[in-house]
């Protein structure tokens, strides 16, 4: 606003992206963990065979939806279960409790949701149910449709169950490391995602789009509001809370790493 403040802003260190808001800074990242054949803005060496020489195999693709499956569960799962755990719990003696309607009233009005809210572990996670990015539907019908061509649908395996374990692990103790997961899923699908589906499809299933990657209503609009959403949750974390988020990028990259190299397995 005054003179004095723009020049204390222009004094400060900012981080990459910091300007335009957490996300910024979040995607800067992941962007550099790219390799250089994937983007543009890929920093990395190239490893392995690059996408266009890719021969995937239907077998191969299927245990990569199967694992992408229960990573989305496993996400989708936290965030429904987000804002209420106190709730779950039945109170003692309840099966004996009398009611009456009128205590029932003042209970509602004097014992303030927003206060178990308040307590929940983490209640911001609750911002991030139904914002139309989820996948685990489309993702299940998309199995079935396979079913009915005759194709076994395999078990979960390795990598997509260690990282569903990792996942509930974080959601309950580090919230910031946890949320960086979230956004590096949900983002990375709706373009690298994206782009390996469209290859795949037009090697092996005939070019027919799965649900996988079909979202009610227009993605840039939902990817900018659930944007907002982590900007503004992100406001309220330290500066070194918010490093320790970026710092857990690599893990995340590591983990869809090791999914998505099932394509080729
Ligand atoms: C964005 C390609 C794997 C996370 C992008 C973009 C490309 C791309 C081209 C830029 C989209 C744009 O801004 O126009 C690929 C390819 C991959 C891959 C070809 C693998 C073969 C991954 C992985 C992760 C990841 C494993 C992390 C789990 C992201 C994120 C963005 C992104 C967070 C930013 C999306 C946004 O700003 O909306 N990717 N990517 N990508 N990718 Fe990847």
């Amino acid at each position: 606003v005054s003179a004095t403040t723009s020049a204390h802003e222009k004094s400060k260190k900012m981080y990459p992206g910091e300007a335009k808001g957490f996300v910024e800074e979040m995607r800067f990242v992941a962007m550099k963990l790219h390799t250089k054949d994937q983007s543009k803005e890929g920093e990395k060496e190239p490893e392995g065979q690059p996408m266009a020489k890719w021969e995937p195999s239907v077998d191969g693709y299927l245990k990569f939806l199967v694992d992408s499956k229960l990573v989305y569960d496993t996400l989708e799962k936290i965030m429904e279960k987000a804002p209420f755990p106190e709730c779950e719990k039945e109170p003692e003696g309840l099966a004996k409790w009398e009611f009456s309607v009128e205590g029932y009233l003042k209970f509602l009005v004097y014992s303030k949701l927003e206060k178990i809210m308040e307590k929940a572990p983490f209640p911001e996670y609750a911002e991030f149910r139904n914002t139309g990015l989820e996948r685990s539907e489309g993702l299940a019908k998309d199995l079935g449709w396979f079913r009915e061509q005759g194709y076994a649908i395999p078990e979960p395996s390795t990598p997509g169950l260690s990282y569903a374990r990792y996942l509930e692990e974080l959601s309950e103790k580090d919230p910031q490391a946890f949320i960086c997961h979230f956004y590096n899923t949900y983002f990375a699908h709706s373009a690298g995602g994206r782009m390996i589906g469209r290859k795949v499809a037009e090697k092996i299933l005939d070019k027919k789009e799965l649900e996988f990657y079909k979202w009610d209503g227009d993605l840039s609009q939902l990817l900018q509001s659930v944007r907002e959403k982590l900007n503004k949750v992100a406001e309220n974390w330290t500066r070194e809370e918010k490093n320790h988020c970026l710092e857990e990028t690599e893990k995340s990259f590591k983990f869809s790493g090791e999914i998505l190299r099932l394509i080729l397995s």
